[in-house]
This record gives C-alpha cells, sequence and structure tokens, in this order.
C-alpha cells in the first residue's frame, strides 16, 4: 500500500485540481485503493470523459467496483500494463495521470518503467500528477518529464507532496 492511511479530502482536493474538465476527457488514476480520490476525480470530470482506473489489489478493487459510474473502467492489474489495456479501449494518448503508487518501496526499474509508459501515453501538454509524503523525490520526476511543480498538502495524515509534471516533449 505505501501508507495504512487512506488519502485526505484536503490530499484528493489537492490531486485533483488540476483537471480541466473542458479539455480533460481521458483521465487514467494508478493506484486507487479503495477509490477515495477516484471519487473526487469523477466529480470533477466531465459527463463525456472517461476514467481508466488501475489497481493492483483484488480486494480494493471489490471496494471501487462499488463505485456506480458509467465513466469509469476499472482495472485490477499493474499500472506497467497500462499501455497493453488502454489500447484494447481504442486509447493510444491520455489528457491526464493522476497516481497513488508508492514508488519509493517499488524497485526502481518498475518505477522508471511505469513512469516512462505515463509519459509516452500522455498528449503533448497533457499533465502527470503523483504524490508522496516526502519531498526528496523531485530530482526524479525532472529526470523524466523535464519540469515539476511541488504543493505542499499540510493537512494530511502523514502531511504529503503533490508533484504535478507537464509533457512538453518525448
Ligand atoms: C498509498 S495507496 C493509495 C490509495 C488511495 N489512492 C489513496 O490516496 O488513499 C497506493 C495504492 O497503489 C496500489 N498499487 C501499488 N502498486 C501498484 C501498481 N504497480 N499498479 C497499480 N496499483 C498499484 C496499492 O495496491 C495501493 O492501493
Amino acid at each position: 500500500m505505501g501508507t495504512v492511511i487512506r488519502s485526505g479530502e484536503s490530499m484528493c482536493r489537492k490531486m485533483t485540481h488540476f483537471i480541466n474538465p473542458a479539455n480533460d476527457l481521458i483521465i487514467v488514476e494508478l493506484g486507487a485503493g479503495d477509490g477515495v480520490i477516484t471519487k473526487f476525480i469523477l466529480n470533477r470530470m466531465s459527463k463525456d470523459a472517461q476514467l481508466f482506473v488501475f489497481e493492483i489489489n483484488t480486494e480494493l478493487c471489490d471496494v471501487i467496483v462499488k463505485i456506480k459510474d458509467n465513466r469509469m473502467i476499472l482495472i485490477n492489474d499493474s499500472a506497467e500494463n497500462m499501455m497493453f489495456h488502454l489500447t484494447k479501449y481504442g486509447i493510444s494518448e491520455v489528457d491526464t495521470i493522476i497516481s497513488a503508487i508508492p514508488f519509493l518501496v517499488l524497485p526502481d526499474d518498475l518505477t522508471k518503467k511505469i513512469l516512462d509508459i505515463s509519459k509516452s501515453l500522455l498528449k503533448t501538454g497533457g499533465t502527470y500528477i503523483q504524490m508522496h509524503y516526502v519531498k526528496n523525490v523531485k530530482k526524479m520526476y525532472k529526470n523524466i518529464f523535464g519540469n515539476v511543480h511541488t504543493y505542499f498538502v499540510p493537512v494530511n495524515i502523514p502531511p504529503g507532496y503533490v508533484f504535478r509534471c507537464i509533457k512538453v516533449s518525448e
């Protein structure tokens, strides 16, 4: 999991603050847990948008599936396989990726693989959003995306950070 406590409301709001309902029609969520951020994403999305949710834990998927919203497609698989699944749905490009995957407890090569796939799936100008509980991971995102904005979210247990990267080039 990476944490035993689900994200609080402030963190969920910050993670979804950058969704542009007018432009973001294909949204991907990675590491949804029990769907706490998923519900905020769905609330911010336009009625024509689609949300692809990746969660590796089957028991948590059993909770997420109770969210009844036909804009949500839940995929019980690892984010490293998202290209395969999205292709099945005819999706080659996404507008926004919102991730709470605990990369710091994953092997480095798997983290890099998921971040590289995320970048290649994003359209130019698309946004990658990631949460962490430490700030010193900023460099990892800068190395992949070439840019990163950091936002501190103090009212969360534990307090955390949201990193926002824009895809500016391949
Ligand atoms: C820190 S929890 C976050 C849960 C929820 N989004 C929140 O903010 O409270 C991280 C989640 O990522 C999931 N996860 C870990 N590795 C994953 C992977 N490779 N692909 C998809 N989900 C993964 C875990 O099962 C866990 O539910």
